[in-house]
């Protein structure tokens, strides 16, 4: 297995390219199962999800070809149902293959994804909106069972709580649905708006987009002939390394980033200290010689993201004064604290909300990843840790996260991908 071996250095200096969102890649990868023609996809990223997804859909009978910046999915000649257990267990987000496959052949058998390190990750919402629209569910030896003999049937599906990948499976579901599916207390990730106006754009009307309410127009069941479209720079992706900037006192410039994806999170930076330069694709971050401590909560877009509450309390561990970190969508995403914690760093836990005292001293040391964003945050400890940083387990950092270790010697970080 691989790891990262970080050493401090002054500071960083120079421009990080953003990849395409992993977020917004899985839904837009299970999309193409709607399509009659081969799908263009630009600017995918290349990280372990998107090949696991593309393998899956290889595994269904599917086709694709991948280069460094454009990748073809052809998936007339997609002739399974059935997305198992190997795959699925490996990436929760295969449950996106749901709505697509159970719309465009009405069934499909799912492998149940089951938890993941952060929580139970349940799929009732999901699952509860297909029986909305006429599907029968069944849950049986771990893999949910789906049918809809005569195609779904488009209704009014209301959220009990807000669910990105529910809401993007839906939307795929009612693409190819009979009739008008209206959803409330919808998504309004960038990812899932991009998911909208892809489908859009290739012959589904849809109303209310980056709104919290979505009629979808369904095709009754006709194929889509979907256009060839980029995917969207990843705001999380790019949240991390502006915390790198920051935690290292550097100033950095991120380039295919689209600064309005990140308006929560700005917001707080510039609340612990920093200034920006921004343009219509670049984000430069002026960071301040003092952090100052910070109160966050997690919430759904528009708020400040769960998926940036780690590499926020790395950041805190270094600010002046106390930082409280209230995670509020996932039950077990404090896991990055112990290992800050062997590193020095000063934080007590109360249920879902974190204490951090900041000022202290980090001392690299050997941690390891446990998700993928906590694993982001024990990289942006290394590098202000004295010593040396061994960050062990960093497949999980290659889920989602596109030459991370070049991009940051790119700028000058000392950091190292050996093998244990
Ligand atoms: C998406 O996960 C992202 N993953 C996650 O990013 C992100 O943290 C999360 O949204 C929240 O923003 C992808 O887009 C592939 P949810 P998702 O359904 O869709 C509960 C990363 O680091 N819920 O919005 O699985 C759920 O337990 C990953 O890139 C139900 O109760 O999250 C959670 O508390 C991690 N029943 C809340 O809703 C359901 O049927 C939000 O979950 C579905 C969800």
């Amino acid at each position: 297995m691989d790891y990262l071996q970080i050493n401090r250095v002054d500071s960083l200096n120079g421009n990080i390219k953003i990849s395409g969102a992993k977020n917004a890649s899985l839904p837009l990868i299970a999309m193409t199962i709607l399509a009659k023609n081969n799908v263009k996809i630009k600017n995918l990223p290349h990280v372990a999800d998107i090949n696991t997804l593309l393998k899956l859909l290889h595994n269904l009978g599917a086709k694709f070809n991948r280069s460094q910046e454009i990748t073809t999915v052809d998936t007339s000649s997609l002739n399974q149902t059935k997305a198992t257990y190997d795959i699925v267990k490996t990436m929760r987000a295969s449950i996106l293959v749901l709505g697509p496959i159970l719309a465009r052949f009405g069934h499909c058998e799912v492998s149940l994804p089951g938890g993941c390190a952060i929580g139970q990750r349940p799929v009732d919402l999901h699952l509860k909106a297909l029986e909305q629209m006429g599907a029968k569910i069944g849950i049986e030896s771990g893999y949910i069972h789906a049918s809809a003999a005569n195609g779904l049937t488009g209704c009014d599906i209301n959220f009990d709580k807000i669910t990105v990948t529910g809401t993007a499976n839906i939307i795929m579901a009612a693409a190819l649905a009979n009739g008008n599916t209206t959803i409330t207390n919808a998504a309004r990730e960038p990812e899932v708006v991009q998911l909208c106006e892809v489908l859009n754009n290739s012959g589904v009307q849809i109303d209310g987009i980056a709104s919290d309410v979505l009629t979808i127009h369904g095709t009754n069941g006709k194929l889509l002939n979907i256009k060839e479209f980029s995917v969207i720079p990843d705001r999380i992706e790019a949240g991390t390394y502006l915390c790198a900037g920051a935690i290292t006192r550097s100033q950095i410039t991120l380039t295919n980033v689209d600064a309005k994806h990140l308006g929560a999170v700005l917001a707080k930076l510039e609340e612990m200290g920093s200034s920006f330069t921004i343009t219509k694709d670049t984000i430069t971050i002026h960071p301040s010689k003092i952090i100052k401590a910070v109160k966050i909560v997690t919430q759904e877009y528009p708020a400040f993201p769960t998926d940036m509450q780690a590499q926020f309390l790395a950041l805190a561990t270094q600010a002046e004064g106390t930082s409280i970190i209230e995670e509020r969508l996932f039950e077990n995403r404090f896991m990055h604290v112990s290992e800050l914690q062997r590193m020095g760093a000063n934080i007590s836990l109360n249920g879902h909300v974190a204490t951090i005292n900041g000022g202290t001293k980090l001392g690299g040391t050997d941690v390891m990843a446990t998700d993928l964003r906590a694993s982001s945050a024990l990289v942006l400890a290394g590098l202000i840790a004295d010593g040396t940083t061994d960050v062990h387990r960093i497949y999980h950092l290659d889920r989602g996260y596109d030459s991370l270790e070049i991009k940051l010697q790119n700028v000058g970080a000392n950091v190292k991908r050996l093998k244990e």
